[in-house]
């Protein structure tokens, strides 16, 4: 390939600090670039890598413990995707000038949220199911008539591939629009090889067509599939032997809904085992519906994540800080099965590190929004707005196990969210609408 050169200096790239990409093959050094600044007072180059500065950021939520707090009239300097500066505006190098600026007019900006916890990939609708558990119907009894997850099943099996991706495509879509820059995507609704592949397969695909990291899971031990009835056994079976081969190269994780009248704890360790086996990381839908093991089985297998945990107890919460089991907490499913809230409280108190997400899904939370979340959080869970953010975005990115995500320093992955107001608070004292003005994703600009 041929050298780059400054298109105004004519040096080449190696001998130039950085070199800022124009249209049609025009480039401009550093330095070239800062020049032009000076005399036209305009940004001539238009972004077209990872490369960004924002400026006028009223108050920044970093998560960077090394930072006392917020930095308020901040400033974000951002090469390749990556943050090589960040802190107050004017202490801002000179040098940082010549990038493309986003001047934030006193916004507040955060770090994109992690959703890590999500079954967005799906057909058809529980609408009815809902009207029905709003009328006084449990969750458990519609799950055992069949209908429930089972139902979601059908409609997912029917879909097929193209169907799949367009109607999980719309959801990303809307959550990358909400400020969420990463997301975990797991199978479960097709319970048979062949589906579960394309579930995943959809989650994938979505990574790469939008400015959004999926990050995916196999929950093969979501249901028995109906089909299967009491043969509980021949199920597990063919997750085992077939579906785990099948579907390993393209998930990171393993999951299983070790719940009342779902997955005992015997069959659940079985599975995550032999995830285990084939290279997937545990984690555990867990004590949702009852306190029946899945939290110590989290705990016993080493999960990454224990999830739900609307039961638990202080010893139990102790149980998951000694095991640095990441606590991912649901609230909008508590409140779509109109349950209490898991004890957010109790569990950072233990020093269990506290992640929030959407849980979206056709059955429990029908919700895309991390705005909400955060909201929920706060509202719901006794949380305060800031350690409800936090759970959204870097307690988010420790239960996927991105650990240059969900904060903002020297290193991070540009993933930030440029709010429509001065003050973060918003996201949970005006919980009705999107606070979303811009969204950066690797350093680009992707909303707004
Ligand atoms: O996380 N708990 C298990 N799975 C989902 C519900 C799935 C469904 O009802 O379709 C959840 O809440
Ligand atoms: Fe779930």
């Amino acid at each position: 390939m041929a050298r780059r050169v400054c298109s105004f200096c004519a040096k080449p790239e190696d001998q130039v600090a950085h070199l800022l990409a124009g249209h049609g093959g025009v480039a401009i050094c550093e330095e070239c670039a800062r020049l032009a600044v000076e005399i036209t007072g305009e940004h001539a180059f238009e972004q077209t890598s990872g490369d960004l500065l924002l400026t006028g950021i009223g108050v920044l939520i970093t998560n960077d413990p090394r930072q006392d707090g917020p930095i308020r009239d901040g400033a974000v300097a951002i090469r390749g995707g990556n943050i090589t500066w960040i802190g107050t505006d004017r202490d801002l190098p000179s040098r940082y000038r010549s990038l493309v600026t986003l001047d934030c007019e006193g916004r507040a900006v955060l770090p994109g949220f992690v959703d890590s916890h999500t079954h967005l990939v799906y057909d058809g609708d529980r609408a009815t199911e809902f009207g029905r558990r709003m009328r006084g119907e449990a969750y458990e009894s519609i799950m055992a008539a069949g209908g429930g997850i089972q139902s979601t099943v059908l409609a997912t099996r029917e879909a097929g591939p193209d169907r799949l991706l367009s109607v999980s495509m719309e959801r990303a879509d809307r959550m990358l629009s909400l400020g969420t820059t990463t997301v975990e995507i797991k199978s479960g609704y097709g319970l048979e090889t062949l589906t579960e592949r394309h579930m995943l397969e959809v989650a994938g695909e979505i990574g790469r067509r939008l400015p959004l990291d999926v990050v995916t899971t196999f929950l093969g031990a979501h249901a028995v599939p109906a089909e299967y009835g009491a043969d509980r056994d021949s199920y597990l079976w063919l997750l085992e032997e077939e579906m785990l081969p099948a579907v390993a190269p393209i998930a990171s994780y393993c999951d299983v809904f070790c719940d009342e009248g779902v997955f005992s704890v015997d069959e659940s360790r079985r599975v995550l085992a032999a995830g285990r086996r084939h290279g997937l990381r545990p984690r555990v839908h867990a004590n949702q519906l009852g306190d029946t093991g899945g939290l110590e089985l989290a705990v016993e297998m080493g999960a990454t994540s224990a999830d739900h945990l609307e039961h638990v107890t202080v010893s139990q919460a102790g149980m998951l800080a000694d095991a640095r089991v990441v606590a991912v907490l649901l609230p909008a499913a508590s409140l779509s099965m109109r349950s209490a809230q898991a004890p957010a409280r109790l569990l950072r108190d233990a020093g269990v590190t506290v992640a929030l997400a959407t849980d979206c899904n056709p059955g429990t939370s029908n919700v895309e929004s991390m705005q909400l979340v955060v909201a929920l959080g706060a509202l719901e869970m006794g949380l305060t707005v800031e350690e409800s953010i936090w759970a959204a975005t870097r307690g988010g990115a420790l239960a996927v196990e991105e650990p240059d995500k969900g904060w903002l320093r020297v290193g991070a992955i540009a993933d930030l969210h440029v709010l429509d107001t001065d003050n973060y608070i918003d996201l949970a004292y005006r919980p009705d609408r999107s606070h979303t003005w811009k969204v950066i994703k690797d350093g680009r600009v992707v909303v707004g």
